[in-house]
């Protein structure tokens, strides 16, 4: 690595270009919707899953081509989860990327759908990852299906609606966080470790541990900048989630307490990361320093 903005520069670039050549017309058999896919995936978004997950498997000697199927794969579902947060019986965005929202570039359906489709195609681009053994592709279907569904980042959004103008404690919107944020973070992580044929359970619950404080910090950022950034630095709506009602870490804890929060977990990241004794972590923490300082 030269140095951390050139790090995450390539790994955005990089897992563009991989995207861009996964999402052609031999496999998305409907010109529609292959737009829709495209438009909402090759858009410019920081590629911090990816990142982590490249962070991942190189702090422990992967090469960067083997991981890039399963960082688009990554992508794929974060980027499914975002077209349809935006939906009118979501969070009813207009804005995403700095651009419309999926469904009012395309319409609703096609929004649904090109979600659904970018499901559907992560779980075949890990599966047909020819640089893994069986067993290993099989574990990241596991853990990825784990962390994107009823168990992961479904459960949360499902909490977030239900607790629209709730009173949550902070317990429960901590667990909220991880649910709806956490999860795919933590998979990235995982993800990335199993890349490296690094699936020993010590190695992986300590990367767990670790992604869990920056999952959750990374989701306590995102309430922070709803508050204090501007729509054009976002690239979507400042202020939707106080329009919205949504409990977050601001409304409970003041902008103050939730920048605190997001020190206290960048610190306790930071100390799980230092138990990995056969890994260079440098990268590893220089992305978290980046989660909790970014501006969009
Ligand atoms: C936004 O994620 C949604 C959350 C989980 C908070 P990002 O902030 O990673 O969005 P992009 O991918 O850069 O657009
Ligand atoms: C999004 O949380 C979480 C997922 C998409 C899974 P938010 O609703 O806060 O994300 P933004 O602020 O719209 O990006
Ligand atoms: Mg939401
Ligand atoms: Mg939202
Ligand atoms: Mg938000």
């Amino acid at each position: 690595m030269t140095d951390f903005p050139s790090f995450l520069a390539s790994c955005a670039k990089d897992t563009e270009h991989a995207l861009d050549l996964l999402l052609t017309r031999a496999d998305i058999a409907h010109e529609r919707l292959l737009q829709a896919m495209r438009y909402s995936t090759l858009n410019g978004g920081k590629r911090v899953r990816p990142a982590l997950l490249i962070a991942t498997a190189e702090a422990f000697g992967a090469d960067r081509q083997s991981t890039l199927r399963p960082a688009c794969a990554m992508e794929m579902i974060h980027v499914y989860s975002l077209i349809h947060d935006d939906l009118p019986a979501m969070d009813n965005d207009d804005l995403r990327r700095g651009k419309p929202t999926c469904h009012r570039a395309f319409d609703e359906a096609t929004a649904i759908l090109a979600g659904d489709a970018l499901q559907a195609l992560a779980f075949k681009v890990i599966a047909e990852s020819k640089n893994f053994s069986a067993e290993h592709r099989l574990q990241m279907v596991s853990v990825l299906a784990a962390a994107s569904g009823a168990e992961g980042m479904i459960a949360g959004q499902s909490i977030d609606l239900a607790s629209v103008g709730q009173p949550l404690s902070i317990a429960q919107l901590e667990s909220m966080h991880l649910y709806k944020t956490g999860a795919l973070i933590e998979a990235s992580v995982v993800l990335g470790a199993i890349c490296a044929g690094k699936d020993n359970p010590e190695t992986i619950s300590a990367l767990r541990s670790f992604a869990r404080c920056i999952g959750l910090a990374f989701q306590v950022k995102d309430d922070i900048l709803d508050v204090e950034a501007d729509t054009a630095t976002l690239g979507k709506q400042q202020g939707a989630d106080a329009a919205l009602n949504k409990p977050t870490y601001v409304s409970l804890l003041g902008l103050d307490g939730a920048k605190h929060k997001c020190r206290q977990l960048l610190e306790l990241a930071k100390s799980e990361l230092d138990l990995l004794v056969d890994a260079d972590t440098s990268v590893l923490k220089a992305l978290s320093d980046y989660i909790v300082s970014r501006g969009n």
